[in-house]
């Protein structure tokens, strides 16, 4: 890494203000691992997006008094952000094995970068349930009580499944097809669902949604490229690739993911009714008052938005006959 590179500014797609939002960003910004390794992070993410944040949020973002009493909205918030941190410390784990197996320099750099974006991401979602009032010394109890069932039933499905593929000879590429599409592009519409809900209810926790999300533009647009590029080179493994998203999706189908998810939505539902004086008037998308949104239209948006990513990637990837 230059003196000269570390000197340039920041990229302007990991700028507070000058970044899309994580949907608009992660289907039309091309990234590659070579233009973003280690010189381009250090300069973007560590001394750009994360400078002067405060607990992993602006620091001008505040979070409400409501949002340390006990009630819908704060239970809402905390069952989220426990689920969010256990499953970034599983990604961050995951994303060791892609570190080892990178099969060039840039590649092991980028995913270097990942895997150190995906444990602030965990630590931000934690350290913000501090903020919400749990005692630091029972947080590691309290995330536990909360995501341990949920754990068993989703996430440790999910991660076997992943270590099995990972586990395959020549797996790098499929490890990153999971990775991209099937983790990353399922949930970053739930993602920015919650940055956009929480934007007036709790600026705090929108703003942590906020910075996580402009990391993940980064994760998505050169996950892609990168698949992109090994299908140019390798185009008979498409069949292979296409094989574990099929298997992954099945395994997905089955798996109670909308159900726990639906619970939250039903939380904030009630919460949000609690405090309608604070978001009269806010619209989560064009038209579409919060207010007037139900906990089930608020899941089909996010399975609405997550199937048009899914899309946008696999078609950009090469593998057209993978989208369903
Ligand atoms: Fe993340
Ligand atoms: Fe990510």
């Amino acid at each position: 890494m230059s003196a000269a590179s570390l000197a340039m500014p920041p990229a302007t797609e990991t700028g507070w203000d000058t970044a899309p939002g994580l949907l608009e960003g992660a289907t039309s910004i091309e990234l590659t691992p070579d233009q973003c390794g280690l010189a381009y992070w250090i300069r973007s993410a560590a001394q750009g997006t994360w400078m002067g944040l405060v607990n992993e949020h602006a620091p001008d973002a505040k979070v409400p008094d409501y949002m340390r009493e006990p009630g819908p909205l704060r239970s809402a918030l905390m069952e989220e952000f426990a689920f969010r941190s256990v499953s970034e410390e599983i990604a961050t784990r995951s994303l060791s094995d892609l570190v080892k197996l990178a099969p060039d320099t840039a590649s092991m750099e980028f995913y270097a970068t990942q895997l150190l974006d995906e444990a602030r991401h965990s630590l931000a979602f934690r350290g913000h349930l501090v903020e919400l009032g749990v005692p630091r010394d029972q947080l590691a109890q309290t995330i536990e009580q909360m995501v341990c069932e949920k754990r068993a039933r989703v996430l440790q499905p999910l991660k076997d499944f992943g270590d099995e593929v990972i586990a395959q000879p020549d797996s790098f590429i499929c490890g990153v097809v999971i990775l991209t599409i099937l983790v990353e592009g399922v949930l970053a519409p739930a993602a920015e669902l919650s940055e956009r809900k929480w934007r007036l209810l709790n600026p705090a926790a929108a703003s942590i949604e906020r910075g996580a999300n402009i990391d993940e533009i980064r994760h998505l647009s050169v996950g892609s490229s990168v698949v992109r590029q090994h299908l140019l080179r390798n185009p008979g493994d498409k069949k292979r690739i296409a094989d574990v998203i099929l298997r992954r999706r099945l395994l997905w189908r089955d798996l109670p993911v909308n159900e726990v998810i639906y619970e939250r939505e039903v939380l904030f539902q009630q919460g949000m009714r609690e405090h309608r004086d604070v978001v009269e008037g806010y619209e989560i998308a064009a038209g579409i008052p919060l207010l007037a949104t139900s906990p089930e239209q608020r899941l089909m948006m996010a399975n609405e938005w997550s199937r048009e990513m899914q899309d946008s990637r696999l078609t950009y990837m090469g593998l057209p006959e993978a989208i369903l």
